[in-house]
């Protein structure tokens, strides 16, 4: 299949730029829209055939439930059989955005959309594409993020082409995404909202909302040993992987750029091509490798913008071995190093102290 690639000026375009879209999802077909925080990848949520198509073109395993995407508050009432109270709460405070939350499900979106599951994820986004997208067709849409399944998720519309060209019927470059990092996913059909994908809303952001928030014990970085079931079905698997082995080194800054340096002539020394991520802080430390910067140590927002595109360059560069500073997991730096430490696959170092020689 051909897909339609559409440039859209976010600051002036009208119902008409987006009519082709709109048909395409009408008659059950896919169209790649940017929103806040990724790209998605759109179809009718209440048709199980579009659904399917998803799964198809991103490679992506049927049992991974999508997010559907609304407009409006009142549309909450047409997918959710119950609405807790704690729901309204969150929505109040983050709608539209980056949260999604997971009710019980009403009959009419098919088992197609949710991965067989009894609930529905359902996400008000604030990008007015997005949103207009939704309006305009009339329709919910279920969307995941636009990359194959597996790879760092589309903060472009150029990431979406390399992964799902030839495969989707539409894609809408609406630019850079301003977010770069997906939705927290969270559940309400319990007594208390339990965080089951963390994101750019934090647990310190919720709880100051609605009081106490739990954290699915699956996704815990201390639990990674005990093979818990993550109740997003999503976190199970070794998402946002780059194409080279991705280790992450933690430790003092300066304990972890000595070792950051020794492992990177390490590897160039057995003709490895190698990779360091690094901060606008410290990326003067490393005279040798390939080095990128994603972000600035000073704002947590910069590094989690930056964190898919910098996964993506380093399968462009044919970066062989990668290896990353870490960061703190506190706020948004918990939904950082959830996405960083998938992408290494849980590969994690500890540098050692320097020992001081004068003592
Ligand atoms: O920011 C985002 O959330 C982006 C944009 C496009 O909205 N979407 C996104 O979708 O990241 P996706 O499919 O890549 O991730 C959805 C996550 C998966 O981990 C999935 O398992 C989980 O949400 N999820 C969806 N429905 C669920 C449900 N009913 N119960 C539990 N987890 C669910
Ligand atoms: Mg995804």
């Amino acid at each position: 299949m051909e897909t339609i690639f559409k440039t859209i000026e976010l600051d002036h375009y009208t119902e008409e730029d987006l009519a082709e879209a709109v048909q395409i999802i009408r008659e059950g077909g896919l169209v790649a829209f940017p929103t806040e925080t990724v790209y998605g990848l759109g179809a009718d949520a209440l048709k199980e055939e579009a659904a399917k198509k998803i799964y198809a073109a991103k490679g992506r395993p049927s049992d991974n439930p999508l997010i559907v995407h609304i407009c409006r508050w009142e549309d909450v009432s047409e997918l959710a059989a119950e609405i807790p109270a704690c729901a309204k709460k969150l929505a109040d405070a983050f709608w539209p955005g980056p949260l999604t939350m997971v009710f019980p499900k009403k009959e009419i979106v098919p088992f197609g959309t949710t991965g067989g599951l009894d609930t529905v994820a359902i996400r008000m986004p604030s990008h007015p594409l997005a949103r207009d997208l939704i309006r305009f067709s009339g329709r919910y849409l279920a969307a995941p993020s636009a990359n194959a399944s597996g790879r760092p998720s589309p903060t472009k519309a150029e990431h979406v082409r390399d992964d799902l060209d030839g495969r989707i019927d539409m894609i809408l470059d609406g630019g850079e995404v301003s977010i770069g990092l997906e939705s927290t996913v969270v559940d309400v059909t319990g007594e208390y909202p339990v965080i089951l994908r963390p994101g750019y809303v934090t647990l310190e952001m919720m709880q100051d909302v609605v009081g106490k928030v739990g954290v699915d014990p699956a996704i815990l970085e201390e639990n990674q040993d005990l093979h818990f079931i993550p109740k997003a079905p999503g976190m199970k698997y070794r998402h946002y992987a780059p194409k080279g082995s991705l280790t992450i080194v933690e430790g003092e800054e300066q304990d972890v750029i000595r070792t950051i340096r020794k492992l990177v002539q390490e590897g160039i020394n057995a003709g490895k091509c190698v990779g360091v991520i690094a901060t606008e802080e410290t990326k003067g430390a490393y005279p040798e490798g390939v080095v990128c910067v994603i972000g600035s140590r000073a704002s947590e927002e910069s590094v989690a913008h930056g964190l898919f595109g910098i996964l993506r360059e380093f399968d462009d560069l044919g970066a062989e071995l990668i290896y990353s500073e870490g960061f703190g997991e506190e706020g948004l730096g918990r939904a950082i190093m959830n996405r960083l430490l998938k992408a290494a696959g849980h590969q994690v170092i500890f540098a050692e102290r320097e020992v001081s020689h004068d003592s």
